[in-house]
């Protein structure tokens, strides 16, 4: 797909922005790290990988932007804007990643003129969206031999191009496996509340020409439960070193359909999702996003006002459920705490 999700020139970061897709594709211009942090927060730009590069050329403008010639006072204000940058979304472990990324190597090149380091960060976030792009394509190839010719693939929310800088997890192994000529059919949770599926994957497959069902989260169970979907694939916002996997509110109830109905359930993501740090699920930090997202659509109220409610962004699904992680480096397989590890140091 030729949309991308985010740019950097001139010293500016464009990021398309997902608010109003797909009505209209404009991009909105970031022009420091606090522009870049509310883009984040506010979800114009959302998905692990791509907030993590987002993040990066966030760090990149919290260096150039200044005017200063006093070394200390320069790091500092990297170092303020990567602990702001880090807190606009706390599940997704890709956001932390590559900030540190971004300080480690900052770490080797600190000593050098002012100057110099602002080019080169720069230049470091160019290779961490480019990075992105190319695990995503090698995780495509990967994961697109688990799918079959003829298959109805369910996914939820959106792993796409438009949640990566290109190309897409889940999503990218869905179209790799159109590419290759395989007759795939896809089911299109819409993703309720904030509707990725409805707005963004359905937009992203229908620009690709790969047929789908555009369906209600709620209908996922009747379609799964008469054998209309052949296998389930999503992408992930963290792996624990168990494989418990946090990804978007809705993605747990799916596997314990796949499991029942007794069809496969994949995650696609990156290496730099899973996160040895964290034992099992219920340490993942969960978001809790504002109410009007569960209350309004579009804008709309649709629920009485002066009601409580809870709109947690993500949910986690324990380890029994899954059957594969896809990764760019190859397709992980249960027990996940010693693959998941020897996976890492493979690294
Ligand atoms: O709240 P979002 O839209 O950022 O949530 C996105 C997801 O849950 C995706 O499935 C996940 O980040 C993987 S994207 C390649």
């Amino acid at each position: 797909m030729r949309v991308q999700t985010l740019y950097y020139k001139n010293h500016v970061l464009y990021v398309l922005d997902q608010l109003q897709l797909p009505r209209y594709k404009k991009y909105i211009v970031c022009r420091d790290w606090r522009q870049v942090a509310q883009v984040i927060k506010k979800m114009n730009i959302r998905g692990a990988p791509a907030i993590g590069v987002a993040a990066a050329f966030g760090i990149a403008l919290a260096a150039r932007e200044q005017n200063t010639s006093d070394r200390q006072r320069f790091l500092d204000q990297i170092y303020i804007a990567s602990k702001a940058l880090v807190s606009t979304r706390p599940t997704a472990v890709n956001l932390a990643w590559a900030i540190k990324r971004m300080l480690d190597y900052l770490e080797t090149i600190k000593s050098r003129d002012i100057k110099g380091i602002k080019t080169f960060l720069e230049k470091k976030a160019q290779q961490v969206l480019a990075e992105d792009v190319l695990i995503n394509k090698k995780m495509a190839v990967q994961g697109e031999k688990l799918i079959p010719g003829n298959a109805r693939v369910l996914t939820h929310c959106n792993a796409g191009a438009l949640a990566t800088a290109g190309y897409g997890t889940a999503l990218g192994v869905i179209r790799e496996a159109h590419k290759r000529g395989k007759k795939i059919t896809v089911w299109v949770d819409e993703t309720r509340p904030y509707l990725q599926g409805a707005r963004l994957t359905a937009w992203e497959l229908k620009e690709e020409k790969i047929p789908f069902y555009l369906i209600s989260d709620n209908m996922a169970g009747h379609f799964i439960s008469r054998g209309e979907v052949d296998c389930i694939i999503t992408g992930a916002d963290r792996v624990a070193a168990n494989g418990d996997t946090a990804n978007k509110i809705g993605t747990y109830s799916l596997a314990v359909l796949a499991k029942e109905n007794c069809i496969p359930f994949y995650i696609a993501a990156p290496c730099s999702t899973i996160d040895l740090h964290i034992k099992s699920g219920s340490e993942i930090p969960i978001e809790e996003r504002s109410a009007e997202e569960v209350t309004c659509i579009a804008g709309k109220r649709i629920a009485p006002p002066g009601i409580k409610v809870k709109n947690p962004a993500f949910d986690v699904t324990p380890h029994k459920y899954i059957t594969a992680i896809i990764t760019e480096k190859g397709i992980v397989k249960k027990p996940y705490l010693k693959n998941l590890k020897k996976l890492k140091k493979s690294l």
